[in-house]
């Protein structure tokens, strides 16, 4: 079996554009328009299907960092953090660890430099890959004025724009391909209604063996996104995903059974990147209204994973993560019939992270402090007591500590 690097990419993107709407309520789908533009200047400039490959994939991520940055703005009010390029870095930073043909340097840091040198980073035109450039003109046109918005009717003075801020705004080569590709075909494809297909043909299929260990690190780029949504669950997601990774260890999974568990676990929360930050950092018992927002991360985790082709079992095995198995879970209400193995050890290990966890309400707690609870649970008819009993062994090593990230050998 393989899985879809760019389909994973597209989906994360989509649960990004979520959280610039929660965090800066900025017009949905950004990220998806920058990269259909980059697309098309990549093609207009005769780029290899690796160099577009990367250029998109930086294009969809560039702003990835949005969930780490307003975070850090949060706990160093009056910090250095607060500029610009602080979110460049960590972009950058993060999307590093993807296993790219192409050398990417510089794609994300520089994507908020000026060819007249007033960008972050004070790299004037020349200095910066021609990928951060792209990026760059595509951002700095869709931030102005988003495209989906522009009548068709002012594409001319957009266009007039553009070429007088050649050499200023925009660098000459990305200015050009700007020009020669923003006409009104483009600008329809970048509409609400079309910009997924548009996003679908523009970025260029990237297919792993659902067994390659580079996959690891793309699970781990989707769990770090995820965790810095909130203070409260900085290694949450992360912690499930190396657990899963023991747990399928101690079942003597295969290498492919392996990362598909790590993957499913890593996306499980996706959809909490769409649940407002007020919410799920609520220092106290949330109340019924709240809880029901709460709830909603994992019908976005399902809408998400769903629109998501090829990713089979992993969809289920992430979005089933808060059913019971005596019908009292959520959302679906599913039963013990409705629930494979692998959705009820996703479901256990959830517990077991959050049971152990510091939480504003509880302090992280031992192994032995945390096995009671499931215990219990399982007893209730709740979740599967041999996975229960499975747990207490896998797990008492790790009493106390964080697990370790699996290492790709
Ligand atoms: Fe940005
Ligand atoms: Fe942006
Ligand atoms: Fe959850
Ligand atoms: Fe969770």
């Amino acid at each position: 079996m393989t899985i879809r690097i760019d389909v994973l990419v597209r989906t994360l993107a989509q649960a990004l554009d979520l959280v610039e709407i929660a965090y800066l309520g900025a017009t949905s789908n950004h990220g998806r328009r920058i990269a259909v533009l980059c697309a098309a200047m990549g093609r207009h400039l005769g780029m290899s299907k690796d160099e577009l490959s990367a250029l998109v994939t930086c294009a969809l991520l560039h702003d990835n960092a949005l969930t780490e940055y307003f975070l850090l703005l949060k706990e160093n009010a009056e910090g250095d953090v607060s500029r610009l390029g602080a979110h460049c870095e960590i972009g950058q930073r993060n999307v590093e660890i993807l296993p790219f043909r192409e050398n990417i340097q510089g794609y994300i840091l520089y994507h908020h430099e000026r060819a007249d040198g007033q960008g972050p980073f004070r790299m004037s035109e020349g200095y910066c890959p021609l990928a951060a450039e792209l990026i760059a003109a595509a951002d700095m046109i869709d931030v102005a004025t988003p495209l989906h918005l522009i009548p068709l009717s002012e594409l001319e003075t957009l266009r007039r724009g553009i070429e007088g801020d050649i050499h200023q705004r925009f660098t000459g080569k990305a200015g050009e391909a700007l020009l020669a590709v923003l006409d009104g075909e483009m600008l329809a494809s970048l509409r609400g209604d079309r910009i997924e297909a548009a996003t679908t043909s523009a970025v260029p299929a990237w297919v792993m063996d659902s067994g390659d260990p580079a996959l690891l690190p793309i699970a781990e780029l989707i769990a770090h996104i995820i965790d810095y949504k909130s203070a409260f669950t900085k290694v949450h997601t992360r912690q499930i995903a190396n657990r899963a990774w023991v747990m399928a260890e101690h079942y003597d999974y295969d290498p492919a059974q392996k990362i598909k568990l790590y993957l499913a676990a890593a996306l499980h929360d996706l959809g909490k990147l769409a649940v407002p930050s007020e919410v799920l950092e609520k220092p106290g018992k949330l109340d019924q209204a709240e809880f029901e927002i709460i709830k909603t991360h994992i019908t976005y985790t399902r809408e998400l994973l769903s629109g998501a082709v090829g990713l089979g079992d992993i969809v289920e095995w992430a979005a089933n993560h808060h059913e019971k198995l005596d019908g009292r879970g959520y959302p679906l209400g599913k039963g013990e019939t409705d629930l494979d193995f692998n959705s009820r050890l996703m479901a256990c290990i959830d517990i077991y992270q959050a049971v152990s966890e510091e939480r504003p309400y509880h302090p992280r707690r031992s192994h032995a402090e945390t096995m009671p609870i499931l215990y219990d649970m399982a007893d209730k008819g709740g979740i599967d007591l041999n996975i229960v009993k499975d747990m207490d062994v896998a797990m008492a090593p790790w009493s106390g500590k964080d697990v370790e990230t699996p290492k790709p050998n």
